[in-house]
């Protein structure tokens, strides 16, 4: 009963939409000045309607001369934009448009269509591109305190808009470190670098520095201080006499961890 109520409208919406071929897109994108920008699309036709294979990304608003960033067919594309976009990737159903070198003025709106269409008729669904100057602050996390001794994990997280050209992680500490990537949809991702790390006491006060180079230059570091907590063991090697000057623990309860610490006491 069910299956023959839905027959008909679904002959409808054919008829509705079969003209033309869809195309989904973002609504926004933030691109990094100097970088590349992917904007994740892809196409949807009806199962009857025959494959067009051609997409053509507009510009919006744009003179005449520098109205087509992307066409398959290469006579199309604007001259000021010639070589500096791309498809990502050559199937009928995917239309990403990747923009190498990011500049202030490709702050606009772009559209894909099947075919180059007249300037007279604007777009009313497109994707605003935003310009950023440079790329946004990486987030760097580690255990607020840390022991001598024990093995941390630095985490360095950073967003990007170009898919196919993920950024680079640079510690100023040596050690093994893992590079993970998801996608956080509408053409954001996110990666992230763990570093495993063992402090030495020394290290105390120092710097962690992560830096996150997009593609094509752009750069950009965080940091965080090291802060190791001193422990038991530690304190009695040091109440012993092995070093003059350390700080003495001063034993308060035997159910805390971490000890309250009394300095400037000379031990001998
Ligand atoms: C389009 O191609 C890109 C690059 O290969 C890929 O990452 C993306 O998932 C594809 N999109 C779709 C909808 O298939
Ligand atoms: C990445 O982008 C998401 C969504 O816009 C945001 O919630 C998150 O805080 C960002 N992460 C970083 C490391 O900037
Ligand atoms: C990186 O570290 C974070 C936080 O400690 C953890 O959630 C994530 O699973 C780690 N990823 C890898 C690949 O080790
Ligand atoms: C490390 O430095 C912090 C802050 O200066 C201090 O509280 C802590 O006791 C120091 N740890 C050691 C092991 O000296
Ligand atoms: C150790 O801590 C207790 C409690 O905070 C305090 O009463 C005592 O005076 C401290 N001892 C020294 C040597 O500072």
């Amino acid at each position: 009963m069910r299956g023959r109520s839905v027959l008909p409208i679904f002959i409808l919406f054919q008829v509705c939409v079969g003209q033309e071929k869809k195309f989904h897109f973002p609504d926004k994108i933030q691109a990094v000045l100097g970088s590349c920008v992917e904007i994740p699309c892809y196409t949807t036709a009806p199962p009857t309607e025959g494959r067009s294979n051609k997409v053509v990304w507009h510009v919006q608003p744009a003179m005449s001369r520098s109205r087509i960033i992307y066409s398959t067919d290469v006579s199309e594309i604007s001259t000021v934009f010639r070589g500096r976009a791309d498809l990502v990737k050559r199937t009928t159903e995917n239309c990403t448009l990747r923009i190498h070198d990011v500049r202030r003025q490709d702050l606009k709106s772009y559209f894909p269509r099947e075919s180059k269409i007249s300037i007279l008729r604007p777009a009313s669904v497109y994707v605003n591109l935003e310009v950023k100057d440079s790329p946004p602050v990486p987030v760097l996390s580690m255990p607020a305190e840390m022991r001598v001794g024990e093995t941390i994990t630095i985490t360095c997280m950073a967003n990007f808009t170009c898919a196919s050209s993920p950024p680079t992680f640079t510690w100023n500490l040596i050690g093994p470190s893992v590079t993970e990537r998801s996608d956080l949809g509408n053409g954001i991702w996110q990666t992230a670098s763990n570093l495993t790390y063992k402090p030495t006491e020394n290290e105390n006060g120092s710097v962690v520095r992560c830096t996150v180079t997009h593609f094509g230059g752009p750069t950009i570091s965080a940091t965080a201080m090291i802060n190791i907590k001193i422990n038991i063991k530690e304190n009695v090697i040091l109440a012993c006499g092995k070093r003059k000057q350390r700080p003495l623990v001063n034993y308060t309860s035997r159910k805390m961890h971490y000890l309250k610490i009394v300095r400037d006491i000379q031990i001998y």
